[in-house]
């Protein structure tokens, strides 16, 4: 089999014969890993997937049955902009670097292999979700999600390749040796170690965690060291379909509810087989907090070196208007002696926190879709995103507590009230036990209603799974 064919790519791998062979040796590790812990069951499925085979929009169209371990994962890089140059922080306007300079290469290894881990980490996550999929419509959206994961994991072993020799060689088998929740080597963040075994964490984690994705994407895509920026801005065009399927599948969960509430006459809608509004409310508490948590401390020196050195810039830098950010500062509530203290801290230490309110704007914009949904059905709840200081494990709200509106509070009245606020044991049986596999072409299981409209134009009665 001719290499582009095994490896569609846009990076020229045939004539560049050190990386094709660093590749070639790599791929059949990746397929082992894939076929070990990738999705369970279904390997031997035609699936209806959808292939980037060049980076153009005809590319983008490719849709056909494809068993996952042929899947082609390529490589595909953004055109180049000619003569692009650095846009923020000390080197400022000097021509992006193609080649790592010696100075951050450490420090960009480590951004790289930190975004690299969270792609085979949630294919580890998500490996177990085929069994109780709610319909063939969302099985292959899981897959399709699945398969891109691995993409993104082969963008980034490309960049590890091609650019950090034989460290990064080293890397990127290190990149399938660590397992996601295994206590002795796990995946990197802590997010990406938990297991999602039903499809409401699931939909759940493509919404927030998804979208931190996007984000970290976003800043990663402006780097000066112009081969990840060009790699990245490719990742984001798939990332998307990833937010869609978290977005509309909370949406289609709400939307089925709200029928299950004006049929029960107690508008108990459990008794009738669907998620109460307040269980949702509790699941977008849990996966918002553990989300932002991605984002890093508040105040992080970490975030000013990436910025200072043009590693990673904030979320469409060209937007903002000092590309330097010296002199700037960000006000946010720092907690002191159990309060909290209103603080100016220097723009650049936080650039995380602003990174992080770009993603809270966007998240609110989903929200604000699901209330609609709920407004439509004359209910009268709205869903709302909970304070960014609650629930957190990392940065300076980290260990303390706090309602979901932000207010500190004592040890005490949290654990009396926590099973309000996240989802308790008995709410994760409950939507564990709804979890029964719904995977006749057409039919849907009782707690979501079906998608407005089906992939690639085809109905919901499709067979996107020919099962094997
Ligand atoms: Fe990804
Ligand atoms: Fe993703």
């Amino acid at each position: 089999m001719q290499l582009h064919e095994k490896i569609p790519n846009n990076v020229d791998l045939a004539g560049d014969r050190k990386l094709q062979r660093a590749l070639e040796h790599w791929q059949p590790s990746f397929l082992e890993w894939w076929k070990q812990i990738g999705p369970e069951g279904f390997q031997a499925s035609g699936v209806y997937l959808r292939t980037a085979i060049s980076v153009d929009t005809t590319g983008w169209a490719h849709f056909d049955y494809v068993k996952m371990p042929e899947y082609r994962w390529g490589i595909f890089l953004a055109p180049a902009e000619p003569g692009r140059s650095i846009g923020f922080g000390d080197n400022a306007s000097q021509t992006a670097w193609a080649e790592v300079p010696g100075e951050y290469r450490n420090l960009l290894r480590r951004l790289i292999v930190t975004q690299a881990d969270t792609e085979p980490a949630s294919v580890e996550q998500q490996r177990r979700l085929g069994r109780t999929a709610p319909s063939m419509y969302d099985l292959r959206n899981l897959f399709q999600v699945n398969v891109e994961e691995g993409r993104h994991l082969w963008a980034m072993v490309y960049l590890l390749h091609g650019h950090f020799g034989r460290d990064g060689r080293e890397e990127a088998e290190a990149l399938l040796a660590r397992r996601s929740g295994d206590p002795d080597r796990p995946r990197i963040l802590g997010a990406f170690n938990a297991p999602i075994d039903d499809w409401l964490s699931f939909y759940m984690f493509t919404m927030f965690t998804d979208r931190d994705g996007k984000y970290q994407l976003l800043a990663l895509a402006e780097s000066g060291f112009d081969p990840l920026a060009r790699t990245t801005r490719f990742m984001l065009t798939e990332e998307a379909h990833h937010m869609f399927v978290g977005e509309t599948g909370i949406r289609r969960v709400v939307k089925r509810t709200c029928e299950l509430m004006r049929q029960a006459p107690d508008g108990d809608v459990r008794s009738l087989g669907g998620i109460d509004l307040a269980s949702l409310q509790k699941y977008v508490n849990f996966w918002y907090s553990v989300s932002l948590d991605l984002f890093g401390g508040e105040i992080s020196s970490n975030a000013a070196e990436y910025f200072a050195c043009g590693l990673k810039g904030r979320a469409n830098e060209k937007a903002c208007e000092d590309h330097l950010a010296l002199s700037g500062s960000y006000r946010m509530p720092v907690p002191e002696g159990g309060r909290l203290v209103e603080k100016d801290v220097p723009l650049r230490n936080a650039m995380n926190e602003v990174l992080r309110d770009a993603y809270i704007d966007d998240n609110q914009r989903g929200v604000e879709m699901w209330n609609k949904t709920i407004a439509e059905h004359g209910i009268d709840f709205r869903l709302k995103l909970p304070s960014r200081r609650f629930n957190r494990r990392i940065g300076i709200y980290a260990g303390l507590l706090f309602t979901p509106e932000g207010e500190p509070m004592a040890r005490e009245e949290f654990d009396r009230r926590r099973d309000e606020w996240l989802p308790s044991e008995p709410d994760r049986d409950y939507v564990r036990s709804l979890m029964q596999p719904v995977i006749e072409p057409g039919r849907i299981a009782g707690w979501i209603a079906p998608p407005t409209k089906g992939i690639n134009g085809k109905p919901l009665e499709f067979e996107y799974v020919r099962l094997a």
